[in-house]
């Protein structure tokens, strides 16, 4: 049989280990990006680990999420970051340049190479046949030393395409429909493999739709074959030259197999608050919408904004909505600009934003008390507008323009009748406009040695966990339930992101919203473990989700089921994660119960692990889905500690 698109990509970076789904790998990483709101702690690690430069292809420093600089703490980390890229060789893409996963795929991303970077949306390059992983910020650190990664080898899935689009239907219906059928959870260890006639129609940026929001799936990436659009796209781009044919082979063997018919799809929304529950927007109940926005990495491309334009032609912004729109990066912003299509959203009362992440992250246009927010963003979890009690939908640009103009829910073709057709004239530009002068490119090492790093006050230390003990005896700090996402554990808005440089003072908001006095009780505790239910950890892939908690004591997190970054994220950063062997031993235990485990560090090679309530005065098992290299980055403290033993041992041995 023949190989997967997947399976090439990672046999042409395998170092060791076992290509068997399920099994570990450890693969060669080409590329690296980090983003502001995360950064720091990346390169505080970096920092940490001691080497005086980068050892990737290429790796980037993108400052784009939080560019409000409502007091010191923000523009303080993109100087350190700034000055940090300088001193380790990495490329910035400066405040104002784009959105990172928009800017990499145009500027730096090619067919057949591996990137992996600190953010969940990483898989956007999977747009032009690149592999790119999300993982946590200490995962990209290990990358830049050029140590191979290790990989939980996936199931490649193969999602079949047929069909056309139609007017009005937008590629956030695929991924839309793939969530409502395979669900937040459903991809766990899979790859979504995107093939087939529907497939070869789909432009670049419509493809990286897909593949960004294929994060919600929980999938380690989704990818579609280099062909003729990725040609096509990096020609237009001006780089031609990064273009190399990269197809799976036709009879290419996959773990599974999905068929969408394209001309099937109608306009989908996204309802609170989980990105799967996904019903037709025909069917959404009509309630009064308050704000809008159009905009993320996920679905500003030039062809969506200049469609959502199309829409507001001839209409006005409804007085009762707020409708933003922050464009992915000043390439398209202009882009758009040159052919009029900016001037047709502010004549239609749209407010233009700053070019950056903005309301995707909170950072901005917070919903109103109980509000509604319709967005083009990938993700409507709970208070990831900023305000836990306003409801956030998830819709395409056509429908989020419409939506807009009649103030409740509403179609691109209820708002242009026969002319929706106009919506198929569209097209991504022949050309792209390449201007660069907003990256800063590396020095020469001989420069980059004299580059002092500036750090501000808010800048503090990484803390680094203590090695596990033989003996646990520890109350249940937080008893959560099913889903709870890092929105939950660390919160996110222009406040709280600046604060993710400093960890004594973010882990006092740990779990702020979703149970405002776990900080407090879990630092009284001194040390504790989380009960979770199902699919705990999922979504963003900040690590502070990981690191607060541990600052904070906590030792292991028992739970149902744990989202894949976050699991590594624990591992990293010296929290045990584990899962119910029997989910039912879930309801038996409450906060405050006290846990105790014997011969803790005996038992974390088997995998499995015996937990007694001594509250309750009744045993149970968890099981460590722990890879062998996890085991030994557990029993080392962390990630950090593990690596600096690793390379210690590899100079040993020059
Ligand atoms: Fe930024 Fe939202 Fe994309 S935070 S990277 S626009 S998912």
């Amino acid at each position: 049989m023949g190989r997967s698109l997947t399976r090439k990509i990672i046999e042409s970076h395998y170092v060791s280990g076992s290509m068997v789904p399920g099994e570990e790998v450890f693969i060669k990483v080409d590329q690296t990006l980090t983003h502001d709101i995360n950064a720091v702690m990346t390169y505080l690690a970096f920092e940490a680990i001691g080497i005086d430069r980068i050892r990737t292809e290429c790796s980037v420093s993108y400052l784009d999420h939080n560019l409000l600089y409502v007091d010191f703490k923000t523009p303080d980390d993109h100087i350190y970051l700034q000055s940090a890229a300088k001193k380790f060789g990495v490329h910035v893409s400066r405040p104002g340049n784009g959105i990172c996963h928009t800017v990499h795929v145009a500027r730096f991303g090619a067919p057949g190479k591996i990137s992996m970077g600190g953010d969940s949306h990483t898989p956007h390059g999977g747009s032009i046949g690149m592999l790119c992983i999300g993982v946590g910020g200490m995962d990209v650190a290990t990358a830049m030393t050029g140590v191979p990664m290790r990989l939980k080898m996936p199931r490649v899935i193969n999602v079949h395409l047929t069909g056309e689009l139609k007017p009005g239907v937008n590629a956030k219906e695929v991924i839309l429909e793939m969530l409502r059928r395979v669900t937040i959870k459903g991809g766990l260890g899979n790859v979504y493999e995107y093939t087939g006639p529907g497939a070869a129609k789909l432009e670049v940026p419509q493809r990286a739709t897909i593949t960004n929001m294929g994060a919600e799936l929980g999938a380690t990436t989704s990818i579609f074959p280099a062909d003729k659009q990725v040609h096509k796209f990096l020609k237009a781009q001006g780089r031609e030259e990064a273009y190399r044919e990269l197809l799976p082979d036709e009879d290419a063997e996959y773990d599974d197999r999905i068929e969408i018919n394209l001309s099937e799809l109608e306009p989908l929304v996204s309802c609170p608050h989980q990105p799967d529950n996904v019903i037709p927007l025909k069917d959404v109940e009509r309630k009064p919408v308050q704000q809008v926005f159009i905009g993320s990495c996920t679905n500003t491309s030039y062809a969506d904004v200049a469609k959502a334009a199309l829409v507001f032609k001839g209409h006005h912004v409804n007085e009762n909505v707020s409708c933003t729109c922050g464009i992915a990066s000043k390439q398209t912003y202009k882009e758009l600009l040159r052919d009029g299509y900016i001037s047709m959203l502010l004549d239609a009362g749209v407010r233009m934003l700053e070019i950056s992440c903005g309301p995707c992250c909170a950072i901005g246009q917070t919903p109103p008390t109980e509000g509604i927010a319709v967005r083009t963003s990938n993700r409507n979890f709970k208070g990831r507008a900023g305000n836990p009690n306003a409801k956030i939908y998830l819709v395409s640009p056509e429908s989020a323009a419409a939506t807009a103009i009649k103030g409740t829910f509403a179609s691109a073709e209820e708002i242009m009748g026969d002319e929706i057709t106009k919506l198929a004239e569209i097209h991504e530009p022949e050309v792209y406009e390449a201007d660069d002068s907003m990256i800063i490119k590396p020095l020469e090492p001989e420069e980059a040695q004299k580059v002092e790093i500036v750090r501000g006050p808010n800048i503090k230390f990484l803390p680094v966990p203590d090695e596990p003990q033989q003996y646990l005896k520890v109350p249940v700090s937080l008893k959560g339930g099913d889903n709870i996402s890092t929105d939950d554990i660390t919160p996110a808005s222009a406040e709280f992101s600046s604060m993710r440089s400093n960890i004594p003072l973010m882990s006092q908001y740990c779990y702020h919203r979703y149970a405002p006095d776990f900080a407090a009780h879990a630092k009284e505790l001194g040390k504790s473990i989380i009960i979770g239910g199902e699919n705990y950890g999922q979504g963003s892939s900040r690590e502070h989700a990981a690191i607060n908690p541990m600052y904070l004591g906590v030792k292991c997190v028992i739970a149902k089921s744990i989202a894949r970054i976050h699991k590594g994220n624990l591992v990293n950063h010296g929290i045990i994660p584990m899962l119910f062997a029997d989910p039912a031993d879930y309801d038996k235990i409450d906060q405050d119960d006290e846990l105790e485990i014997e011969n803790l560090l005996d038992q974390i090679p088997t995998r499995t692990v015996t937990v007694t309530d001594t509250t309750k005065g009744f045993s149970f098992q968890v099981n460590l889905d722990l890879s062998d290299n996890e085991v030994e980055v557990v029993l080392c403290g962390g990630q950090l500690r593990y690596l600096k033993k690793q390379l210690a041992e590899m100079d040993a041995d020059k």
